[in-house]
């Protein structure tokens, strides 16, 4: 039987969660992220509870944490930048191997697009790297088509990363 997944916004006093899940994704899919895993590791831990207290509260930045019978297996983080005409976006996509393809990216992407919705945003735009087929695979299968924006890789600048964005109002309830 599948396990049941859930999805739930970060809260003020997960900042221990929120530290294994980013060494945990940076761990096992170094290649997706700009961040490295030493960096992560080097981090002050008292950092990622600031981290979430911000994320928990703010109503410009958020993180998702997915469940799989009550135990984190995923992250998802939203922003809205500061940039004269604000754009919104979603990063730092992670799902724990052992839950891939239950829809559990599905759901963390989701509910950050449900929560972006309410802050009156109409598109969701998300970072991707050109060598990861599976993430770019996967956003085309939630709606997300390119918008012509490309960059190098802040962190791997020999490497590019594509702009992907779908219109909120298709996705939201
Ligand atoms: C990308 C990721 C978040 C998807 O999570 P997930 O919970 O498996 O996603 P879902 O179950 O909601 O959707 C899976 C769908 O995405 C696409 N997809 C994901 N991985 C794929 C793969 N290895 N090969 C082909 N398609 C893939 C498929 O359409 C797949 O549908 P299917 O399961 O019916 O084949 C997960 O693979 C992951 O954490 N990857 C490593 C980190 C990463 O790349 N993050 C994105 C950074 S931009």
């Amino acid at each position: 039987m599948s396990p049941s997944l859930t999805v739930r916004r970060i809260t003020a006093h997960q900042g221990a969660v929120l530290r294994e899940l980013r060494t945990a994704s940076l761990r096992e899919a170094p290649y997706a992220f700009g961040e490295t895993l030493e960096e992560a590791l080097s981090a002050d831990v008292a950092s990622f509870d600031e981290t979430a207290d911000r994320h928990a509260n703010s109503s410009a930045t958020a993180s998702f944490i997915l469940y799989t019978e009550g135990h984190p297996a995923g992250l998802v983080g939203a922003f809205i930048d500061e940039a004269p005409a604000p754009r919104a976006f979603v990063y730092a996509l992670w799902v724990a191997p052992a839950v891939r393809h239950l829809r559990g990216g599905e759901l963390l992407v989701n509910a950050a697009t449900q929560w972006l919705a309410e802050r009156r945003v109409h598109d969701v735009f998300a970072w991707v790297a050109d060598e990861n087929r599976n993430a770019m695979r996967f956003y085309e299968r939630l709606g997300f088509g390119p918008t012509g924006e490309r960059r190098r890789i802040p962190a791997h600048p020999e490497e590019y990363e594509t702009l992907l964005v779908r219109r909120v109002a298709d996705h939201v309830t």
